[in-house]
């Protein structure tokens, strides 16, 4: 019932960061509210943030061994990141991506995403609600098995 929650570049500025299209929730808002919905899931939560793909990617290698699922807001990666891509292509389990905002509502450049090649499900525009909604299809797939 491990889950990990990773997310990428500039999403450490949440809140301060274009609050009209992201909102005023911090990062560690997120990390508070999804920690207490975990534990009313009965999951265990790793919760990660990272500017860097190569972390991201390690992390995404680590959950591979031991984690039932994975919730990724790949940040602007989703956009460029084959390697994520190749990555998430090696974890057996559930993955859902997670974007706050609309992409499809936004520019062209950030209607295509790599990591919806791999992903299960994907969530977009429900600001930071959204991981709460992956968290609960999560533990609903592994209650179900
Ligand atoms: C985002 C959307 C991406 O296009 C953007 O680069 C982000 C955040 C979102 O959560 O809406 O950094 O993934």
């Amino acid at each position: 019932r491990l889950v990990f929650l990773i997310n990428g570049p500039n999403l450490n500025l949440l809140g301060k960061r274009q609050p009209h299209i992201y909102g005023d929730e911090t990062l560690a808002d997120v990390e508070r509210e999804c920690g207490k919905l975990a534990e009313e899931l009965r999951l265990e939560l790793r919760f990660h943030q990272s500017n860097r793909e190569y972390e991201i990617i390690d992390w995404i290698h680590e959950a591979r061994e031991i984690a039932g699922g994975l919730i990724i807001n790949p940040g602007a990666f989703t956009h460029t990141s084959v390697a994520i891509l190749d990555a998430l292509n090696t974890f057996d389990n559930p993955v859902f991506e997670c974007h706050i905002s609309n992409v499809h509502k936004r520019e062209a450049f950030r209607h295509h995403s790599y990591v919806s090649l791999r992903a299960d499900g994907v969530i977009a525009g429900f600001g930071t609600h959204g991981y709460q909604l992956c968290l609960r299809s999560i533990a609903r797939i592994i209650d179900s098995r």
